[in-house]
């Protein structure tokens, strides 16, 4: 698949080199242009110098950056995003947050023409190219309203190592972002290296 990033922080590092290992073709944009290139160098993937020039061709975009920063960039280039998977991965850092809609939601409310899928964010940037603990796959959580982008999704992820689960709508994006909240507050607590990730057991079939 043709998947654009745009950020180049920890989990666009991350979420870039697993996509690009597992055979996608990755064009990743940042702000500062040097940024993109010299990942894309590292990766083998391909650095462009916009956001719109990123998304052009991309069969799902992933918004690899902090939720304070999306409005700004869906202003940017929301009108490009139409009928596009678009990914996001943002997470809340206050339980407080977690009341009425989730992140997730209130970026399908700033690009109601893109397809918004949920996914990522339970997993650490640690462990986003790095999906196997004990010789077990983390789970892989996706949600959104649009089957096609789900299924589209939950086939990334599955080619990235995961053990792909389909979590429904999008409002279950608040459960996703409760659970990806509770996991950073048991490292923050506990001192832990921030290598912990969910998994589902037992049967599910
Ligand atoms: N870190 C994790 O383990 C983890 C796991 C799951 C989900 N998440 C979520 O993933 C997202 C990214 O986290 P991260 O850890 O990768 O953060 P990070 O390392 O701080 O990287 C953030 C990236 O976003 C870019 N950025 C910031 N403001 C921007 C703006 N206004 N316009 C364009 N780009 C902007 C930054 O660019 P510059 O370098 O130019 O500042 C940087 O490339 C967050 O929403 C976070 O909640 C993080």
């Amino acid at each position: 698949m043709n998947i654009a990033i745009i950020g180049v922080g920890s989990v666009g590092r991350s979420l870039a080199t697993a996509a690009s290992r597992s055979g996608h073709a990755v064009t990743i944009a940042a702000r500062v242009f040097e940024d993109a290139q010299s990942l894309a160098q590292d990766i083998d993937a391909r650095a462009v110098s916009s956001n719109t020039e990123a998304i052009t061709g991309a069969e799902i975009v992933i918004l690899a950056v902090p939720f304070d920063a999306v409005q700004e960039i869906a202003n940017e280039i929301g009108s490009h995003l139409e009928g596009k998977v678009l990914v996001d991965v943002t997470n809340r850092f206050d339980p407080r947050d977690l009341d009425g809609a989730s992140n997730a939601e209130l970026i399908q409310n700033m690009v109601p023409t893109a397809r918004v899928v949920k996914a990522f964010n339970t997993l650490f940037a640690s462990r986003q190219a790095d999906p196997m603990i004990d010789d077990i796959e983390l789970d892989g959580f996706v949600a959104s309203d649009d089957d096609g982008a789900r299924q589209q999704v939950l086939a990334l992820v599955e080619s990235m190592g995961f053990r792909p689960i389909d979590a429904g709508p999008l409002t279950m994006a608040r459960a996703l972002e409760g659970m990806a909240l509770l996991n950073i507050a048991l490292n923050m607590t506990n001192g832990w290296s921030w290598q912990t990730g969910w998994k589902l057991l037992g049967p599910t079939s």
